[in-house]
């Protein structure tokens, strides 16, 4: 009997780690800004490419242009409006054309390119929420995204169930 419970403990045991530690890593998407309509660049409306997308908490900008050209600053609300570069509040230019974003506030986030380009259209706004709960908690929504999302979700957890039952199996 003693055997026996520590034969299932065990394997819960890493089903539940395994659960844990891999739902906020498949939940964080790297968007690449301005994906599939010319990346960072003039000539591309952003609200556009942002409209059908939900950013979390823990999410990625990733934008890829020009480096001897462009740049990417966080501006504030109205210096995202008037197109002002002057004091951003941070410059996330790294000098490669390809620079990183961590989206790790809930809170809207207003990037541009200085040196003029946001005059043309080179601006972009996101409003990061709180990831929703985990699927088998929330209703499924429409979108392809959220059906995206879960789909990645159920499949790992099915394989690490499958991983499990079968070290549950050796046991014995
Ligand atoms: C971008 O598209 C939106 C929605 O169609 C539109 O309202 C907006 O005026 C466009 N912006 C620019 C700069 O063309
Ligand atoms: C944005 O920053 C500018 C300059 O620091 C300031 O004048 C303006 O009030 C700020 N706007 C907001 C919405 O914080
Ligand atoms: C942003 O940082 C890059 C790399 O350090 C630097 O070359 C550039 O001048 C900075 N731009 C602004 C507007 O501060
Ligand atoms: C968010 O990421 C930035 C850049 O890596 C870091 O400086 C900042 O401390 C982070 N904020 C939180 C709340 O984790």
């Amino acid at each position: 009997m003693e055997r026996l419970r520590r034969g299932i403990a065990t394997p819960v045991a890493v089903l539940a780690c395994a659960v844990l530690v891999m739902i906020p890593q498949v939940l964080s998407v790297r968007y690449i800004v301005g994906s599939g309509m010319g990346g960072w660049n003039t000539n591309v409306n952003y609200t556009i490419w942002a409209q059908d997308k939900h950013f979390y908490n823990g999410d990625w900008l990733f934008f890829v242009y020009d480096r001897n050209q462009m740049n990417v600053l966080e501006v504030n609300k109205t210096d995202y409006e008037n197109c002002i570069s002057d004091h951003p509040l941070h410059n996330w230019t790294t000098g490669a054309g390809r620079d990183v974003v961590p989206l790790n506030v809930t809170r809207q986030y207003y990037f541009l390119s200085g040196k003029g380009f946001c005059f043309s259209g080179m601006k972009v706004a996101v409003l990061v929420e709180n990831p929703p709960p985990p699927p088998a908690a929330s209703p499924v929504k429409d979108g392809a995204p959220t059906l995206n999302l879960e789909g990645h979700i159920v499949i790992p957890a099915v394989f690490a169930i499958a991983a499990v039952w079968n070290s549950f199996f050796r046991f014995w």
